[in-house]
């Protein structure tokens, strides 16, 4: 099938690849319940748009709703576990050199296995000082922070008694230092990046894509849906990372034995 032919595509490229980077979004994490950004929400926050949650603006304007919305997506991904699409990205790090360039701000890359991770976007279980004041990030640990009352807001930052938010970047904000020229200079280097999950629609991670093709990369493509990413993509995987990842590096492993 021509699926199976894009498969086998894929998997003979990874195989000789020297430099491979793999970019990750939302859909990665999907099959392990947690949202995308461009789902709709769930029950209480339904009438949310997360574009609008996500924004040092809103934090300024009503920290409480913020910072109560990550609890509820903290809550999500303590429950959550890496799918058979982390594991397979873990089990190919074995197998070819390669870094995870992920915008998630979830820690299902860490805990399936994997170790050479360039999170763009934060992480959304670290904390720190929305005044930044003892310089960018300004990280707290909550857990260690004396109890407070969920009721009256997010907790206060303790050297400075600002608010602390989440240690994620927000629209309008830009990239922790360094990682994007990092990302940048992964991307000019690759000889393949795989693109897995993401709507490719949000800068400066969209352009990584076509950063590593100009520079003669091959690009594949894992997304059940065509994205930003699929025009620029040699070969498009169609389909749920979580069932087309495992497939993938299963014939990697077999190319390499
Ligand atoms: N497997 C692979 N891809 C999937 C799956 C799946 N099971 N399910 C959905 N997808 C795809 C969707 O088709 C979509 O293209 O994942 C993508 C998710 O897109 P977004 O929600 O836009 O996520 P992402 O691209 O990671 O967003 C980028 O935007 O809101 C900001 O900072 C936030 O890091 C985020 C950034």
């Amino acid at each position: 099938s021509p699926m199976h032919e894009s498969i086998q595509q894929a998997a003979e490229w990874i195989a000789a690849s020297k430099h491979l980077v793999v970019l990750t979004g939302a859909g990665v994490s999907k099959e392990s319940g947690v949202p995308t950004f461009r789902d709709a929400l769930d029950g209480l926050w339904a009438r949310y748009d997360p574009q609008q949650l996500a924004t040092a603006e809103a934090f300024r304007r009503d920290p409480k709703l913020v910072w109560d919305w990550y609890e509820y997506r903290r809550g999500l991904v303590r429950a959550a576990d890496p799918n058979p699409g982390h594991a397979a990205l873990a089990a190919l790090e074995a197998l070819r050199p390669l870094v995870i360039v992920t915008q998630n701000v979830d820690d299902l890359h860490q805990r399936a296995g994997s170790k050479d991770i360039l999170a763009l976007h934060g992480a959304i279980m670290r904390s720190k000082c929305f005044a930044t004041c003892r310089g960018e990030p300004t990280v707290i640990d909550v857990a260690a922070l004396p109890a407070f009352d969920p009721a009256d807001g997010p907790p206060r930052c303790p050297y400075c008694g600002a608010w602390v938010r989440p240690d994620v970047v927000w629209y309008g904000e830009t990239l922790p230092a360094g990682a994007l020229q990092r990302a940048a200079e992964l991307a000019s280097a690759a000889d393949v990046m795989l693109v897995v999950g993401t709507s490719g629609v949000v800068q400066p991670a969209a352009s990584l894509p076509y950063l590593a093709r100009q520079a003669g990369a091959r690009l594949i493509e894992v997304n059940p849906r065509p994205s930003e990413i699929t025009r620029a993509a040699h070969l498009w995987l169609e389909g749920p990372s979580g069932e087309i990842l495992p497939q993938v590096v299963a014939r990697v492993q077999e190319r390499l034995r």
